[in-house]
């Protein structure tokens, strides 16, 4: 092999040819989730791996716990190293791992065991227009809320730290490192989406780099910069309330914990968590967020994990059999839709060796592909 074709594979990492998929997803260090954050991202993650196994695919699924990201905001420190354990744990559980004895490219990761991120994510601060972050509604909506927890409606933004307005940076960077050709992420993340593309391609036109000609050596003439721009793929969750307070958010911090079903509950937590979840007095079971948002809460958790829709379910439970009746089906859909997980997590609970090791295999996988794009990057900047 010539030397120059043997650098530019390095430079380039290992691309997957252009009709694999290379999908991108992150979620924050938070601990423990609940099924509403189970319902929603992890979820369409499994599905990923589940599709991928079914239909013989062979795209490259990267899946990371973005510890970087939750240094936004204050920290604890033993408290953000047990919940970045426990959140790949349950990724673990969830089967979102390496299984390449299955002929399955899946790389599960710590962002921040892979220094490439903090590089990049410096590199892109480079070329960020600061009033774009200024108009991101992820910045605005936290202002929002500072603005109302403090008494004084005058909130002096110059004291707001510079990582919070970072933040969608840092997740550009998370997507471009590893060439993400689809990022599954909610409606909430949109936003940031259109700034990681426009990034992008501000990067590339601004460093296109070098033109390569197809034996592998340097020809004359520019490159086209080293980011592919990454499709979102929305994934429209259901919004999970919380059990005792329908008309709020299913919150991990709420001070009720019975409002919360957290995916290691075990079934007699379930059970009792979800009978006394609150519905209402009208008589049997409707879909009507509106008018009925607990027993439409109730459906919307029936409906992930039996995979029926509500009416489907509403149709069952017509005439006589009530909203007793419904509870008692849903409690068993989501202890028997929560067996697998509860039992490998109880599994790699014993595990903490195993664990270590995945943690460390899986950053070394990460940081392969990372180094592959920071050395393009380097490179065309002019920093090697
Ligand atoms: N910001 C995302 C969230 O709060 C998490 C995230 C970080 C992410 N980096 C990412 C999601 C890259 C998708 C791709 O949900």
């Amino acid at each position: 092999m010539r030397s120059t074709t043997r650098i530019r594979q390095q430079l380039a990492g290992t691309p997957p040819s252009a009709a694999r998929r290379v999908v991108f997803s992150g979620i924050q260090p938070t601990g423990i989730p609940h099924i509403g954050n189970h319902l929603g991202a992890l979820s369409k993650w499994q599905s990923l791996v589940k599709e991928q196994r079914e239909k013989q695919l062979k795209d490259r699924l990267i899946f990371s716990v973005v510890g970087l990201h939750a240094l936004t905001v204050p920290q604890d420190p033993k408290k953000l190293l047990r919940e970045r354990r426990d959140m790949f744990s349950v990724l673990l559980a969830l089967g979102l791992h390496d299984q390449a004895q299955e002929g399955l490219d899946i790389t599960l990761f710590h962002q921040d065991m892979v220094p490439q991120h903090a590089e990049l994510g410096w590199y892109l601060n480079c070329v960020t227009p600061v009033g774009r972050l200024l108009r991101m509604t992820s910045w605005k909506s936290k202002l929002a809320s500072l603005r109302n927890a403090n008494s004084e409606d005058e909130v002096d933004e110059s004291l707001l730290q510079l990582g919070l307005l970072a933040y969608p940076v840092l997740q550009t960077a998370d997507i471009l490192l590893y060439k993400a050709t689809h990022v599954p992420v909610g409606n909430d993340q949109t936003q940031h989406l259109e700034l990681c593309r426009d990034l992008a391609e501000s990067f590339n036109r601004q460093y296109p780099g070098q033109k390569w000609s197809s034996d592998g050596t340097k020809s004359k003439g520019k490159g086209k910069g080293a980011f592919r721009l990454p499709e979102v793929m929305l994934t429209d969750y259901p919004r999970i309330q919380s059990l005792r307070n329908p008309l709020s958010k299913m919150s991990k911090s709420s001070p009720n914990p019975s409002s919360v079903l957290f995916l290691t509950d075990s079934p007699s937590l379930i059970r009792s968590k979800l009978k006394s979840a609150v519905t209402d007095s009208i008589p049997g079971v409707t879909f009507d967020p509106v008018e009925r948002p607990g027993v439409s809460n109730l459906l919307s958790i029936h409906s992930g994990y039996s995979g029926q829709t509500p009416s489907e379910i509403c149709d069952r439970f017509s005439g006589e059999r009530g909203i007793v009746e419904f509870k008692e089906e849903l409690i068993e859909v989501v202890s028997e839709g929560l067996k697998g997980f509860r039992e490998e997590f109880e599994r790699i609970r014993r595990e903490e060796g195993w664990v270590g090791e995945m943690e460390r295999k899986g950053a070394e996988k990460a940081r392969e592909f990372a180094e592959g794009t920071m050395r393009e990057v380097r490179r065309a900047v002019g920093t090697a």
